[in-house]
């Protein structure tokens, strides 16, 4: 039983913090190439897996926010990730929702995305949320959109062209 602490939760999913105990379920979703199309070159190597869950852990206690696992409640597996990161580089909070292919297209993503919302701008009292997206990415782009972000224009991110929306507090 892995006890870490629960940020919100949807019908289908808790999100939790992620523990040095999901080494393997990190791995298994930052290195399929499927899930990484669009975001970064998947990671070869378990211990990619513990250093970036240690820097969500750095996240947690600096900032108060970061990227959490998402859980199936049916069976209990980590099925993906969502949540928040600061990036200094844009000065603004992003947000990520990353499922594992056999959970794509039945609404999960945006069930998620909802919730997660509502976590940033009621709970965090954020003003604004962003998001980062690979023009090529026509889900990503159509779940942010159904989730309330607007499109706001193109960006150079790091040397790429992307697509820049955005969500503020009403
Ligand atoms: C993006 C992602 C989370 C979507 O999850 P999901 O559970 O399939 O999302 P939903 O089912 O809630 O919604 C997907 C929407 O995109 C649409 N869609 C799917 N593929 C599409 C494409 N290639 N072009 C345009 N729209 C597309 C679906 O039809 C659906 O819209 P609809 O409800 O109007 O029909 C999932 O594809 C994923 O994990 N991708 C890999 C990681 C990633 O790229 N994340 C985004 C960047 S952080």
């Amino acid at each position: 039983m892995n006890m870490t602490l629960t940020i919100f939760e949807t019908p289908h999913v808790s999100v939790r913090e992620w523990s040095l105990q999901d080494v393997d379920s990190y791995f298994k979703l930052a290195a399929n190439p499927l899930v990484m199309r669009y975001i970064s070159e998947p990671i070869k190597d378990p211990l990619q897996a513990l250093e970036a869950i240690k820097r969500r852990h750095r996240d947690y206690a600096t900032r108060g926010y970061g990227r959490y696992a998402v859980v199936e409640k049916s069976s209990g597996k980590v099925i993906g990730l969502t949540g928040l990161r600061y990036d200094s580089d844009i000065d603004c909070v992003d947000v990520a929702i990353w499922l594992l292919p056999d959970y794509w297209g039945n609404g999960l993503g945006t069930e998620i995305l909802i919730e997660c919302f509502s976590f940033c701008f009621d709970r965090l009292a954020l003003k604004r949320v962003v998001g980062i997206v690979d023009p090529l990415n026509g889900a990503s782009k159509r779940i942010l959109e159904k989730c309330g972000m607007i499109f706001l224009g193109i960006i150079d991110y790091h040397g790429e062209k992307c697509e820049l929306y955005s969500i503020f507090k009403i």
